[in-house]
């Protein structure tokens, strides 16, 4: 039986921006998106017996919760393989609940493997629709690299990539439930936005300290008595060398880009003493 490996890449928010609320719920976004090193290893084979999954975490669910399940489902329906069936292997290496798009990269690798394993047979543009439809979030973890998301999150156009740098991402001790943090924002006048095109013209040019000096999300200007810890976090990067940190999209992990590969390693050591989840990651310009 034939198996494809794919690796999911975590997504990290360069910038996020929320600048409406829409019709449908959801919200208006604007975010620079990268993907890191940082990933979770997927296997899928092809089976008849339906879609299955496993996973190394014994409390993340292997039924249509889990959107690595309902990346599969959509895959076999789009592609008209109604009775298609897959064992999906799920190995997490990502923190779960840290706005580092877990699950949204392991449902895009799903769709990237089911494709290499029929032959290419919906390609690139048709995976990333039927991602939008999974997630907000898994069109751009099918395609990766440096990528401005607006809409939902799921319209995607692709940025020069991020100059090569090291990346210390830390995750304190609790996660933010996401729809909860959307809800709370929408009872806060934001008053600060990301320089979203100022990013842009940094990555233009080439320039990793103007990128990481703009970085910024406004999450964090949404009252949370757990925000002082993020607030603590990204003191100790920027004391510890970063060019610039930021929470990564609802949190609760936050991450600092450094030129430096010692300074990264020292500063992922020293808070490693504090925080649990601390890790050292590179950009990953394609996926
Ligand atoms: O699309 P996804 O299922 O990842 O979104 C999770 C939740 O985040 C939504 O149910 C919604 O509450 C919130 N969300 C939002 N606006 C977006 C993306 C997500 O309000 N653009």
């Amino acid at each position: 039986m034939k198996a494809v490996k794919e690796k999911a890449y975590a997504k990290l928010n360069i910038s996020l921006d929320v600048t409406g609320k829409r019709p449908d719920g959801y919200h208006e976004m604007v975010m620079v998106m990268q993907s890191v090193s940082l990933c979770d290893d997927i296997e899928v084979t092809l089976n008849s017996g339906g879609i299955k999954a496993s996973c190394n975490l014994p409390f993340v669910p292997c039924d249509e919760r889990n959107l690595a399940v309902k990346a599969a489902k959509q895959y076999f329906d789009c592609a008209g393989l109604e009775s298609g069936g897959a064992f999906i292997r799920i190995c997490k290496h990502i923190p779960v609940g840290s706005g580092m798009g877990g699950g949204s990269a392991d449902a895009a690798a799903v769709l990237r493997a089911l494709d290499k394993l029929h032959g290419g047979l919906l390609g690139r543009e048709k995976l990333e629709e039927l991602a939008a439809s999974i997630g907000s979030d898994v069109a751009f973890c099918v395609a990766g690299g440096t990528a401005l998301a607006t809409g939902r999150g799921e319209k995607l156009s692709a940025l020069p990539a991020l100059p090569d740098c090291f990346v210390v991402i830390c995750k304190p001790d609790f996660s933010i439930s996401t729809p909860e943090l959307f809800r709370k924002l929408d009872s806060v006048r934001l008053r600060c936005h990301p320089d979203t095109a100022g990013i842009c013209a940094a990555l233009e040019s080439g320039s990793l300290a103007e990128v990481a000096r703009r970085m910024y999300n406004v999450f964090e200007d949404v009252p949370d008595r757990r925000h002082s810890a993020i607030g603590e976090i990204k003191s100790s990067l920027l004391d510890l060398g970063a060019l610039g940190a930021v929470m990564t999209g609802t949190g609760s992990a936050v991450f600092g880009l450094f030129d430096n590969e010692d300074k990264a390693k020292a500063a992922r050591e020293v808070l490693g003493r504090d925080y649990r989840s601390c890790y050292i990651a590179k950009n990953v310009p394609e996926v």
